[in-house]
């Protein structure tokens, strides 16, 4: 297989109302990464239309996610960030995909089935082929590693499929054009962390979701420290004071959400958590968990809201990143034109 360049691409869907599970699922290990790789962090707004187009805060949203980002620390000069529709090669290499993946590949997502319902002949083309733009995404940068949830693993291996079945059917013209024996690499998930799946405050068994009508099962990223203090206090619990070892936790779904939240947060392992509250009631456990969350996410929260004052200064950076990220899309493009035989300008 070819060498590739190692580069990290990851993408975020404006949906609105960002909370810390998206924070410690997936923008808090963005930062980590930039510090040992090359990334490129894209606001997917082109998935945010499949399964429902009309989205009267759409750019708002899209504006809150590039806040995120930056609040959080991202560095969008020495990486890129940028949103995907500002980038049409994604588009269009997700034409070139459709015709790579088979019908057969994207009836088995489990992602589709979910977000499509009983009523499936109503979900829009977009939901069905929502992998293929995902593919494109990460192969027009060629990307070698995606950080994502658990829930994207299927995605990351359609991408593999995509990238393989491309690089089989048209070996030779590859190897002709000089690209070697792969002209796109198989990208990997990058899966896991303390907290890489964060329940709701108010039942340990669900994701934490924007969609809860509970707006005490999130904590917002915009919320401010006594809203945070109180959302943790409130939090569900069981009446055992906390274990000292992990095996503990099994089948308290809530207790191994919070000293998920408190790993993740105080960047440790959960062992470490319980090695130090072991024993301790919750009541204790808690406020040292508010006092962490207050200090870790109110700082973001400002700078979000700081940020999202003045969306020209968001604008101008997600328009920055379109340019750089268009240059790498467009060479690849170019060159999958010049493979699959289309003449272009
Ligand atoms: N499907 C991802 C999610 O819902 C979002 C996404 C779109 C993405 N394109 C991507 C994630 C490319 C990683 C890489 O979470």
């Amino acid at each position: 297989m070819a060498d590739f360049k190692e580069l990290v691409f990851s993408g975020v869907q404006p949906t609105g109302n960002l909370h810390l599970g998206n924070y410690l699922g997936a923008i808090r290990r963005f930062v980590q990464l930039q510090e040992s790789r090359d990334c490129i962090y894209c606001v997917v707004d082109l998935h945010a239309i499949t399964a429902t187009l009309h989205q009267p805060d759409l750019r708002a949203q899209t504006r809150e996610v590039t806040a995120a980002f930056l609040a959080a620390g991202i560095d969008p000069k020495r990486h890129i960030v940028f949103n995907q529709s500002q980038v049409p090669q994604h588009a269009e290499l997700a034409w070139i995909f459709n015709c790579v993946a088979r019908i057969g590949w994207l009836n088995r997502m489990t992602q589709f089935k979910e977000k499509a319902g009983k009523d499936r002949e109503n979900a829009s083309v977009g939901l069905y082929d929502y992998p293929c733009l995902m593919a494109s995404d990460i192969l027009v940068y060629r990307a070698t590693h995606v950080p994502v949830g658990e829930d994207q693993k299927q995605h990351l291996e359609l991408t593999r499929d995509i990238a393989q079945k491309f690089n089989n059917d048209f070996a030779a013209e590859i190897a002709e054009r000089g690209f070697g024996d792969a002209f796109f690499p198989l990208t990997e998930p990058l899966i896991g962390g303390p907290a890489a799946r964060v329940m709701s405050l108010r039942d340990g068994t669900k994701k934490m979701s924007k969609s809860d009508a509970s707006d005490n099962s999130r904590i917002n990223l915009t919320d401010d420290a006594e809203a945070i203090a109180q959302k943790i206090r409130k939090a569900k619990t069981d009446a055992e004071p906390l274990p000292s070892e992990e095996a503990g936790l099994a089948k308290r779904p809530e207790a191994e959400n919070l000293v998920g939240i408190y790993a993740g947060l105080a960047d440790t392992a959960r062992a470490d958590v319980l090695a130090e509250f072991g024993n301790a009631q919750f009541s204790r456990f808690k406020s040292a968990l508010v006092d962490l969350a207050v200090a870790k996410l109110g700082p973001i929260g400002q700078e979000m809201s700081r940020l999202m004052a003045d969306p020209g200064h968001i604008d101008a950076v997600l328009g920055d990143g379109a340019e750089r990220a268009g240059a790498i899309a467009e060479r690849t493009m170019a060159e999958v034109k010049d493979v699959v035989g289309l003449i272009r300008r």
